[in-house]
């Protein structure tokens, strides 16, 4: 399958784009606001990949370019500018294709961070508010931490909490989850269930900036 990961070069973006390069099969393609910046980052995931012997081509462009034709479209992009960059893409997106939101809307006080989310109930249902009507949205992600996830020779041993309301297209987003090495998808309910897998982010960043040695957490269920 073809993924597209929008905003795939910032931090959760390289993550998944290294991780779903050298664990699955899938072609990642890395899209950005600007297609030089794209291009960079592509080169930079495949030096490093192939410093460890894996050479693939990563396949980059302006978001919209990236999105067409990809089976699979990540938003890792900023909450606050994720509806836009659904609308930026929306003509343009297969209509065999999901779109994935691992965004999570978070303020920042003295007390630390707190779950934020929109109008819509959290970001995943602002995404599925946003996307055009026969595309389905699923979330999943959320709780990665993003610089665990770009040092490929860090274990994860994580769970991937995966929403959404089209059966198929959670099935689709949890296969994907489970081949990356160290990620076990659970299904955690429909859109409606969103929030309460977005909000156990500020939570995790909480943890680790208030004990000691704790420090890019995920969450495992047992
Ligand atoms: N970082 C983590 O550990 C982590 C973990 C789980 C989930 N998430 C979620 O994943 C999403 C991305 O997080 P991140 O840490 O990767 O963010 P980031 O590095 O700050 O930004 C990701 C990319 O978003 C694009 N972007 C920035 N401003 C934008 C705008 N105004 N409009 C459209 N695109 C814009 C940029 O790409 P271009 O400049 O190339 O367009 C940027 O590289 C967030 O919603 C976050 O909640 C993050």
């Amino acid at each position: 399958m073809q993924i597209a990961l929008l905003g795939g070069t910032g931090d959760i973006g390289e993550g998944l784009a290294l991780r779903l390069a050298y664990d699955t099969p899938h072609e990642v393609v890395v899209g950005s606001r600007k297609a030089e910046k794209a291009e960079t980052k592509a080169e930079e995931y495949e030096t490093e990949l192939s410093s460890r012997g894996l050479d693939v081509t990563i396949g980059h462009g302006e978001n919209p370019d990236a999105a067409a034709g990809a089976d699979v479209v990540v938003l890792s992009v900023p909450a606050y500018h994720l509806a836009d960059t659904v609308d930026s893409v929306a003509d343009r997106l297969d209509r065999d294709a999901v779109l994935v939101s691992p965004a999570v809307g978070m303020k920042r006080d003295d007390a630390g961070l707190h779950y934020n989310p929109p109008g819509a109930g959290s970001v995943t249902q602002l995404a599925a508010q946003s996307a055009p009507a026969d595309v389905p949205v699923v979330g999943a992600f959320h709780n990665l931490a993003a610089g665990r996830l770009a040092n490929l020779d860090a274990e994860l041993g994580w769970d991937v909490p995966v929403v959404g309301d089209d059966a198929d297209a959670v099935s689709l987003i949890a296969d994907v989850a489970a081949g990356i090495e160290g990620l076990r998808p659970l299904r955690a309910g429909g859109l409606e269930n969103a929030a309460e897998v977005e909000s156990l982010t500020a939570l995790l960043i909480n943890l680790a900036a208030n004990n000691e040695g704790l420090h890019d957490l995920g969450v495992r269920f047992t």
